[in-house]
């Protein structure tokens, strides 16, 4: 059997491919830091930074300019929380300002969580022992977070927390503000990881609770796809309209298996910080090349089914695919 026939060339290998990568499908995450002087890089993650709200305007400008117009922020304020009433205004004045600036040329999701908020780095509210968190509090403090987020102009906002039936907060109380074009992206399953480690220095959220060490106990474990399944469904049920996988590239297997089972919805892939900079770092060594090794693992996400990608690596999309 003649396979090599199809492998001949650039030009077949293009028409018999059946993934094509566009920058169209990604999603470039944003960090700005209330009372940061200067950009500054974020570890492990070249061209990746946390940004002022004067720096933010400008990186998103050329973002645009290399055809990148889809966007996911993340606002980490100055000071944490130690009540149930948190100040989001930070958040929301940067996401007025992007969209008084670009207007609809960008699409701008706003994750919502509150481990850049609290004090112990948990993603809701602890409980006065300090092991675990309370769900109804916490929902329904995220619900109120995420319509400040639409009121400010979000287009999207995007729960991470994991804590149960925020979805169907989120969507009610949208709902019932007249935020109906409000596209809800659900971090549906998201696995407790190591893969998070740069994120949680760029976005101040490392757990430093006494008692509750870890977000085991609402993130889902990696050795239970069941779990991640029911989340799914359930967030689905709730009124989530785009779905999640994240990590990415160690749970190829749950994006394939998780978009074969609900194709009804869209999926999301996150390729998370500590992927994408595990690349950057063994490119830095000399063991591979960087670009080529972001393309094939980018090409695995949507070979597995995501029909989009948050990527660290975004902004280079554009330059990278042609
Ligand atoms: C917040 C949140 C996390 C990420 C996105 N939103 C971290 C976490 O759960 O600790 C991770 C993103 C990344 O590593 O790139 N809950």
């Amino acid at each position: 059997m003649n396979l090599r026939r199809l492998r001949q060339n650039s030009h077949i290998l293009d028409l018999t491919s059946s993934v094509t990568l566009t920058p169209k499908k990604f999603i470039q995450p944003l960090f700005v830091v209330e009372g940061l002087r200067e950009k500054k890089q974020v570890a492990g993650l070249p061209s990746v930074f946390q940004e002022t709200p004067e720096s933010l305007l400008k990186q998103v400008e050329k973002d645009l300019e290399t055809g990148i117009s889809k966007f996911i922020l993340f606002g980490v304020p100055g000071q944490k929380t130690e009540q149930r009433n948190f100040d989001v205004s930070f958040a929301t004045q940067q996401i007025t300002a992007l969209k008084k600036t670009f207007g609809s040329d960008i699409w701008l999701a706003t994750d919502v969580c509150l481990c850049s908020y609290t004090h112990h780095g948990h993603c809701g509210i602890l409980n006065e022992d300090g092991d675990h968190l309370e769900n109804g509090f916490s929902v329904q403090a995220l619900a109120e977070v995420a319509l400040a987020y639409a009121q400010a102009g979000a287009d999207c906002v995007a729960p991470s927390d994991m804590m149960d039936s925020r979805v169907h907060a989120i969507r009610s109380l949208l709902q019932e503000n007249g935020f109906d074009r409000t596209v809800l992206m659900s971090y549906s399953s998201k696995f407790s990881s190591s893969f998070y480690g740069p994120f949680r220095e760029a976005a101040d959220s490392t757990p430093r609770a006494q008692g509750l060490k870890d977000r085991s106990s609402y993130q889902v474990s990696p050795s239970n796809y069941a779990d991640a399944l029911r989340s799914c469904l359930r967030d689905r049920d709730e009124g989530a309209d785009i779905l999640m996988v994240k990590p990415g590239l160690p749970y190829l297997d749950v994006l394939y298996r998780l978009s074969q089972e609900i194709p009804d919805l869209p999926w999301a892939a996150y390729e998370v910080s500590g992927e994408y900079a595990g690349i950057e770092a063994l490119a830095e060594k000399g063991l591979m090349n960087a670009q080529r090794a972001h393309l094939e693992a980018w090409t695995g996400f949507f070979r597995a089914g995501a029909s989009m990608l948050i990527s660290y690596g975004a902004r280079f999309a554009g330059e990278w695919i042609r």
